[in-house]
């Protein structure tokens, strides 16, 4: 249990009912993954604390719900930049030079792979296969956008668009 009590609201609460309601009763733990989103789009990532709550609620070990958010990586479980960039470093990724666009990506930022940018833009992390192997190096920009064939300069267009799209400029190298 954490030390630092995650109170669920009651509007939080109502809609991890509307979750639970699609399962039948004795297996409203299935709702797991939906409550984590929804604390997610709430708070930005889901906390140790939130995590125990959701436990509680659902009626489950913490054990059982740490075990999916440390599976999935779409699960914050501490605050990430407004745009997060998964890097696939997985094996058929890596003989195409995914671990050189991870690398580049977190030498443009000035970041340690896991960091955030000090503006709170970035986060560059890497994950695992996301099924489009044959576009490598590939990526996922906020766990929704996917981006293939991430040459070092389709990097760099990326970073300046988001850069845009975030409402500010692109920084001078
Ligand atoms: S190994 Fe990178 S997408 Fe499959």
């Amino acid at each position: 249990m954490s030390s630092t009590e995650y109170v669920l609201s009651e509007a939080t609460r109502a809609r991890f009912a509307r979750e639970v309601a699609k399962y039948p009763a004795q297996q409203k733990q299935s709702a797991v993954m939906a409550c984590l989103s929804i604390v997610q789009q709430e708070e930005g990532h889901v906390s140790r604390a939130a995590e125990d709550a959701i436990a509680q609620y659902l009626g489950m070990p913490a054990i059982a719900v740490y075990e999916v958010t440390t599976f999935y990586n779409m699960y914050n479980q501490r605050p990430v930049g407004k745009f997060k960039l998964n890097v696939c470093t997985n094996l058929p990724c890596l003989l195409r030079n995914g671990q050189g666009a991870l690398d580049h990506l977190l030498q443009k930022l000035g970041v340690e792979e896991g960091g955030t940018t000090p503006d709170g833009l970035f986060t560059v992390q890497k994950c695992e296969c996301l099924g489009a192997c044959a576009d490598a190096p590939v990526m996922l920009v906020n766990d929704r956008q996917m981006c293939s064939f991430m040459s070092h300069d389709r990097l760099d267009e990326l970073v300046t668009v988001l850069r845009e799209n975030a409402g500010t400029v692109e920084a001078k190298n």
